[in-house]
């Protein structure tokens, strides 16, 4: 494996000081959930060797909420990123092919990438409305695809696929005898309706979510795989052995705990995106530098510097963050150009929220030509 550092990582807020940002709008979660908000009694919890599989009535409540999936569907992980590097090790070799819709969450590329197999792009953009091309993921086939990488709803750009662009890769994975490996780690955080879990549709689907980024608990690092393949969850139960034996009981606890009540946090949740997004939008409509895919989903955006503005991106992140202390997610983090940045509006209060835009509109006009 050659493990590499990605961009997003060493230029995160933790990894720069979260004591050096005043506008956080990197971020792609909602914000941080505080430990005794959750109301959690955890004194009498043995601190024992968890069960490797992962806590039953935790996978339970997260079965309760699906049609089709059972309890045994489900493998506990140390948050989605886990998950998902469970997935590619237990897949992939040098000798496999794999495609990837991109830009894509950097564990999703980055481990295949470490494997040293063949990746095969499916690159989503701007003039396609961010759109997922089944034909063109179709014509990427090969005989040893082990599987098609997608996340929905997306981060950055915040897109939603359709159920019948579902379905269609559902079909393409069923008959070409490979699997389709959905990233629904914002799946709580549609705008519109939800889409069914991909697991709960077929045999051929790897689902993966976490409590990190729909509830802000990423600091208990509790996240999941799902599918009602038999053979594939021994597998990625082997894999879980290897790497960490089994969850922290703690975090498993706090999870299920958490679960038992989300329902209790959820509306204040979705009515701070709703407001935060109407901010976002309204800032975007009087933006004369920004153009935008209005997103579906998730917690962010993915607008871009319009294409006949000269700038200096180098000057304009340097502006952002050390005159004007605002930190948003620059395109090199996704592999696409710096004309392109991620602003995640879930995290910030409203206030923050909107200082950090305006701070952005300072920092654009301070550096176009
Ligand atoms: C699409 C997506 N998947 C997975 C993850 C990993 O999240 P976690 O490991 O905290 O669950 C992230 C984090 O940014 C993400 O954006």
């Amino acid at each position: 494996m050659q493990y590499k550092r990605m961009p997003i990582e060493i230029e995160s807020p933790e990894q720069l000081g979260y004591d050096t940002i005043e506008c956080n709008l990197a971020e792609s979660s909602v914000n941080d959930a505080v430990f005794k908000d959750l109301k959690l009694n955890i004194n009498d919890l043995i601190l024992c060797y968890g069960h490797h599989i992962g806590k039953p009535e935790l996978r339970e409540l997260i079965a309760a909420e699906h049609n089709n999936i059972s309890i045994d569907d489900i493998l506990i992980t140390t948050g989605a990123a886990s998950a998902l590097f469970i997935a590619a090790t237990s897949l992939l070799s040098s000798k496999d092919h794999l495609i990837v819709v991109r830009p894509n969450y950097a564990v999703n590329i980055e481990t295949p990438r470490a494997i040293g197999c063949e990746i095969d792009f499916m690159d989503v953009n701007f003039e396609n409305n961010f759109e997922i091309d089944v034909k063109k993921i179709q014509s990427l086939i090969k005989p040893n695809t082990k599987y098609i990488s997608i996340t929905t709803p997306h981060n950055p750009t915040g897109t939603v696929i359709s159920e019948q662009t579902l379905l269609d890769l559902i079909k393409l994975a069923e008959s070409n005898n490979c699997y389709l490996l959905v990233d629904e780690t914002y799946r709580d955080l549609s705008l519109g309706n939800k889409l069914p879990l991909a697991a709960s549709l077929s045999a051929n689907v790897i689902s993966v979510s976490s409590v990190s980024k729909a509830y802000g608990l990423p600091g208990i690092r509790i996240g999941w795989l799902i599918t009602r393949n038999k053979k594939l969850q021994e597998l990625f139960l082997a894999a879980k052995e290897q790497i960490f034996l089994c969850n922290s009981v703690v975090d498993e606890e706090i999870a299920h705990q958490f679960l038992q009540q989300k329902h209790l946090f959820l509306p204040s949740i979705q009515e701070k995106i709703k407001n935060n997004f109407d901010l976002v939008k309204i800032w975007m409509e009087q933006n004369p530098y920004l153009e935008w895919i209005e997103p579906h989903g998730g917690v962010t955006c993915f607008p871009r510097i319009k294409q006949e503005i000269n700038i200096d991106t180098e000057m304009f992140y340097n502006i952002l963050y050390n005159k004007y202390k605002t930190l948003v997610g620059p395109g090199h983090w996704f592999e696409m150009s710096k004309r392109y940045l991620r602003i995640g509006y879930g995290w910030p209060s409203s206030e923050s929220l909107k200082k950090g835009l305006n701070n952005i509109s300072f920092a654009l006009s301070e550096t176009i030509h």
